[in-house]
């Protein structure tokens, strides 16, 4: 069986009833809460920022997977620290200095990624790939839930789990965008380890069992 972790997507639950969705994660097989900020400047869309944090992290008995896509996230690292955050990942290409946003993040002794949009190439990782603890490739344009899943996705998480194999490291890989049923399997089987799945878990009449779908197999 696979080993694969889920990452529910907060973004598709429903705001007025919040706590009823976080507890249906905590009640769930799911491992994570993934946790997308948008700024409206880096993707052409704003989310929710710290107050709806505040109200998750009181909740939420799991690990807070937190996405920034947000233009200088260093800027509010320590804040999303200070708001639960066990794993904080920032965008490629929004850090010129990616390398110092990778230690500031592991500074707070928690785990650090680094997001790929679906246009950038997963090499551009290779003199950090040591350094992180999670890759996140972007199976559609950050922004928005509901999309459609790139089919390219899978020859990047290839290449990717060949290059973290070649240097002996035991990355995780999480690929955000139009996950389901219908792609969990060819993901995981391409080396991909922690699935984000926003309106198929949601938008399902069950979503634990949504979650059971994408998780045993
Ligand atoms: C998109 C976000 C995703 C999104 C996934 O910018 O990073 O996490 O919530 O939603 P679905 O699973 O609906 O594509
Ligand atoms: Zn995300």
């Amino acid at each position: 069986m696979s080993t694969h972790l889920i990452a529910p997507s907060v973004l598709a639950a429903d705001f007025g009833n919040l706590q009823r969705d976080i507890e249906m994660i905590n009640e769930s097989d799911a491992d994570w809460f993934h946790i997308d900020v948008m700024d409206g400047m880096f993707v052409p869309n704003i989310s929710f920022g710290m107050p709806v944090l505040e109200s998750i992290q009181k909740h939420a008995k799991k690990l807070l997977d937190v996405h920034l896509m947000i233009e200088q996230p260093d800027r509010y690292i320590e804040t999303f620290v200070k708001l639960g955050a066990k794993l904080i990942t920032v965008h490629y290409e929004a850090c010129p200095h990616l390398h110092r946003s990778i230690q500031l993040i592991k500074s707070f002794g928690i785990k650090a990624g680094v997001a790929l949009n679906p246009h950038t190439p997963v090499h551009v990782l290779n003199e950090v790939i040591g350094d992180i603890d999670l890759a996140l490739i972007m199976s559609v344009n950050p922004g928005f839930g509901g999309q459609s899943f790139i089919e390219n996705t899978y020859d990047k998480v290839s290449t990717l789990r060949k290059m973290a194999n070649t240097k002996n490291l035991d990355l995780l890989i999480e690929i955000d965008g139009g996950v389901s049923n219908k792609n969990a399997k060819a993901l995981t089987d391409a080396g991909a380890n922690v699935l984000v799945a926003g309106s198929y878990i949601f938008g399902n009449k069950n979503p634990k069992q949504a979650i059971i779908d994408i998780k045993n197999f």
